[in-house]
């Protein structure tokens, strides 16, 4: 189908799971075991009700935000999701261009298929970029790989937490990976006979715990941000260790199922931390199952600064190539906008926790 008949981010998904090749399509859009929890992601936002305002002048609408002090059009990030060339022959760099002419942030990821070198160059004047990092049990390569993003002009460090060992996502075990990019790892460090996810990830260091936080304050300049907490208890210790920012996430149902969505832990983390006093020490991203304007109101109303958004714009990057991110980008931005104007709120500020009903949410 043309492009101007995609009219929600579902549409792309439609077209994806068409013009993937099977490998693609099982790495991208499968979650661990029993994939509750990626229904979840979804699932969460519907228990989720609205208390629109009315007689309120919406006649100019602002969703500009900042992230981490950066600039940003809309409250949404690209984050971070590895292998890009399985979607399309350019890879990472396609979002890399989008996101500059929507003026949104994008997270590379440790595991892309583009070096950071043509991430880099492949950005706009000004462009703001995050870093992924998977941290890899050879402390010197974790330096090394975290100092050559922030020298490539990368702006924060996102380390991901909530994946000592990669998850079991059967559809892709039974894909038997084959085409590991050579770049992404040693050859010695492929495990070829698990799927996508498992093949490139046995670097991964198993024992990172919280006294590394100090290592890694002293090798990067970055702000630190912890992707993948999970609890309030986490969350508070986030703030002890001095992380500038954490992501509520269970890496898209594709680790630990039967965890909660990331959107049904924000009451209980910004409610925890505020009655601590520490709400205003960290920046709160939510992603996961982000799919409609909506989702991304009730995340702002319940305190998120930010949500993070993943398989869409690989689905969309995978049938369109840059024109479809950039028309997915839009639609959420047209939903955006018209949710704002019909809870009666102007600005990102505008949107308050009253305006959500919560009641079913940790009802399931
Ligand atoms: C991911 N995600 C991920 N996270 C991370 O920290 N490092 C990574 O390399 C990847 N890779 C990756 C690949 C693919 C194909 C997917 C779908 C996801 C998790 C990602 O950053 C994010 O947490 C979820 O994708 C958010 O959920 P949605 O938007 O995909 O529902």
């Amino acid at each position: 189908p043309a492009l101007s008949e995609m009219l929600n981010l579902y549409d792309f998904e439609a077209v994806a799971s068409q013009v993937l090749t099977p490998e693609a399509w099982a790495y991208y859009s499968s979650g661990a075991d029993d994939e509750i929890t990626l229904r979840e992601n979804h699932n969460a936002f519907q228990r989720i009700w609205f208390r629109p305002r009315v007689m309120i002048d919406v006649t100019h609408i602002n969703m500009s935000t900042k992230i981490l002090g950066y600039n940003s059009s809309f409250p949404l990030y690209i984050t971070a999701t590895a292998l890009g060339k399985l979607g399309h022959p350019e890879g990472e760099v396609v979002l890399t261009r989008a996101a500059y002419s929507h003026e949104i942030i994008q997270m590379v990821p440790t595991l892309s298929s583009c070096s950071m070198d043509d991430i880099s160059n492949s950005r706009g004047k000004g462009q703001i970029l995050f870093f992924q990092l998977y941290v890899n049990r050879n402390k010197d390569i974790t330096k090394n790989v975290v100092q050559s993003a922030e020298a490539k002009g990368c702006k924060a460090l996102f380390i991901t937490v909530d994946a000592p060992q990669l998850g079991r996502r059967e559809k892709d075990m039974r894909m038997k990976f084959v085409n590991a990019p050579p770049e992404v790892q040693d050859e010695k460090d492929l495990n070829r006979d698990q799927g996508a996810a498992r093949a490139i990830s046995s670097f991964i260091d198993t024992s990172l715990n919280w006294n590394d936080l100090k290592w890694f304050r002293s090798i990067t300049s970055m702000p630190i941000v912890l992707k993948g907490i999970q609890t309030l208890e986490d969350a508070i210790l986030a703030v002890e260790y001095g992380c500038d920012g954490i992501v509520l996430s269970n890496h898209g149902g594709r680790q630990l199922d039967l965890s909660r969505s990331g959107i049904e832990i924000l009451p209980e983390v910004v409610e925890g931390l505020k009655k601590r006093g520490l709400l205003n020490k960290v920046e709160i991203y939510v992603d996961g199952g982000i799919r409609r304007g909506t989702d991304i109101l009730k995340a702002i109303a319940l305190g998120a600064k930010a949500v993070g958004i993943g398989r869409p714009l690989l689905y969309a990057m995978s049938s369109y190539g840059q024109a479809g991110v950039e028309r997915a980008l839009q639609l959420l931005k047209d939903e955006v906008a018209i949710g704002m104007r019909l809870l009666g709120a102007n600005t990102l500020a505008d949107i308050k926790p009253e305006m959500v009903d919560i009641k079913d949410l940790t009802t399931h």
